[in-house]
């Protein structure tokens, strides 16, 4: 990915919310956030090199002859936002699905109709690789102006050795040239494919051709199931991640959705996170706080199947990492407004500030095992996002709407 090659600075801000020194788990008080008036920041070959004072930064910036970038209306800079679980390499509308839903049609009618995930799996079956490349880099291109500067893109709509792999590669390829960068996962235990009866059996096939296949082309580092009875169960699942965390792979589980044991599964295997968590309730966020999963939350899927959001208030004072996320994808959740749905589980769940622009930055890079981006803060990564603001309190106020001014990704304006 190109990057920033000379020295530059940018600022004046009116404040440099960094998020940096928040604890890493548990609830953040606003008070708690790292705000520098006045700020601005040092970066060179995509890395921040210093933030903090600008004028101090100017003076330094002169003696070393570095670029001057002026930034010359009241803005707020914050960390790129991170979108830790997504899944737009899809082909097709779900839009019959939709109007299925509300109309009050149950989600086996649906399936019996033609829609639900198969519906996406057999679009997406039929779409080739460069056209799924074309609609996976439309999507990025909107992400990306929208803040979000690291993006999870999951496969899990081929369901076949072949297809999972035509659906990493096209997530490859779109990395390579978009300033958006993708953290491609292989969900291809998201359905038992309608060609399998046993799934069992479709597991260890994965097993046994995909994952190595994935793992020699260096498609992927992680895998994901869903856990759930119209999925998989808990005790195939549990061989499954073990398996697979064997071949070296880390672990995400999209865990209690509809109903619970996911979460338990993903705490024993020792996944990285556990998504969705609907249906989640104290002891599963406790077992979740014993083995250090981050619990990412999806509240674009509650609001597209007109669910009720994941508990993220009883997650943060039980001790856990939260996470925010689009689940961005064609059936439950196809907004993919990162910033709009964080703030709205935020008014309903009644989250600080701090506790949601925390979920979709530095602790949505801990849900994706990431140390060097979330914060703004010297060697880490020069992702930057600027709101047209003075106020950093604006942003989740004006309910997503307020979208940032300019991006930065690798210390490049996109
Ligand atoms: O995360 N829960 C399972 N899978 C997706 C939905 C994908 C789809 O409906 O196409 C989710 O919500
Ligand atoms: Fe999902």
């Amino acid at each position: 990915m190109k990057h920033e090659t000379s020295h530059t600075l940018i600022g004046p801000f009116c404040q440099v919310l960094t998020m940096a020194g928040l604890p890493e788990v548990g609830p953040i008080a606003d008070e708690q956030l790292e705000v520098i008036e006045n700020g601005g920041v040092l970066m060179f070959e995509g890395q921040i090199v210093l933030v903090g004072d600008y004028q101090k930064l100017l003076n330094i910036a002169k003696e070393e002859q570095y670029t001057l970038h002026k930034i010359d209306q009241p803005m707020v800079l914050l960390p790129g936002l991170v979108d830790a679980h997504t899944h737009i390499c899809f082909a097709g509308s779900r839009a019959n699905d939709y109007a299925m839903r509300v109309a009050g049609k149950s989600y086996l009618e649906i399936a019996r109709s033609g829609g639900g995930i198969l519906d996406s799996v057999r679009k997406t079956r039929e779409a080739t690789l460069v056209e799924l490349v074309e609609l996976l880099k439309k999507r990025c291109d909107r992400h990306l102006a929208e803040g979000v500067t690291t993006c999870e893109v999951k496969s899990g709509y081929g369901l076949t050795t072949e297809e999972e792999i035509k659906m990493l590669e096209a997530i490859q390829l779109v990395n390579k040239h978009h300033s958006l960068e993708l953290i491609p996962t292989c969900l291809a235990a998201h359905m038992r494919p309608p060609e399998h009866t046993d799934s069992r059996l479709y597991l260890l096939e994965v097993l046994s051709h995909l994952l190595p296949q994935i793992k020699e082309q260096g498609l992927a580092n992680r895998v994901d199931i869903f856990i759930e009875e119209t999925a998989f169960n808990e005790e195939e699942s549990l061989e499954y991640l073990i398996a697979a965390k064997e071949l070296g792979f880390e672990i995400t589980v999209h865990a209690d959705q509809f109903s619970t044991g996911g979460s338990r599964i993903a705490a024993e295997a020792g996944a990285i996170s556990a998504d969705h968590l609907e249906a989640s309730g104290e002891a599963e966020i406790a077992l979740m706080k014993q083995s250090g999963v981050v619990a990412t939350v999806l509240p674009g899927a509650s609001l597209g199947l007109g669910m009720h959001y994941a508990p993220a208030r009883k997650m943060l004072d039980g001790g856990l990492c939260l996470a925010i996320a689009t689940d961005w994808n064609p059936g439950s959740a196809p907004m993919g407004d990162l910033l709009m749905q964080a703030a709205l589980l935020g008014a309903a769940e009644k989250l600080t500030v701090a506790e949601t622009l925390a979920g979709i930055t530095v602790r949505a890079a801990k849900a994706l095992n990431l140390t060097d981006r979330g914060t703004i803060e010297k060697g880490k990564l020069a992702d930057l996002i600027a709101f047209p603001t003075d106020n950093y309190k604006e942003i989740l106020y004006q309910q997503g709407k307020l979208k940032p001014a300019q991006v930065w990704k690798l210390g490049m304006e996109v």
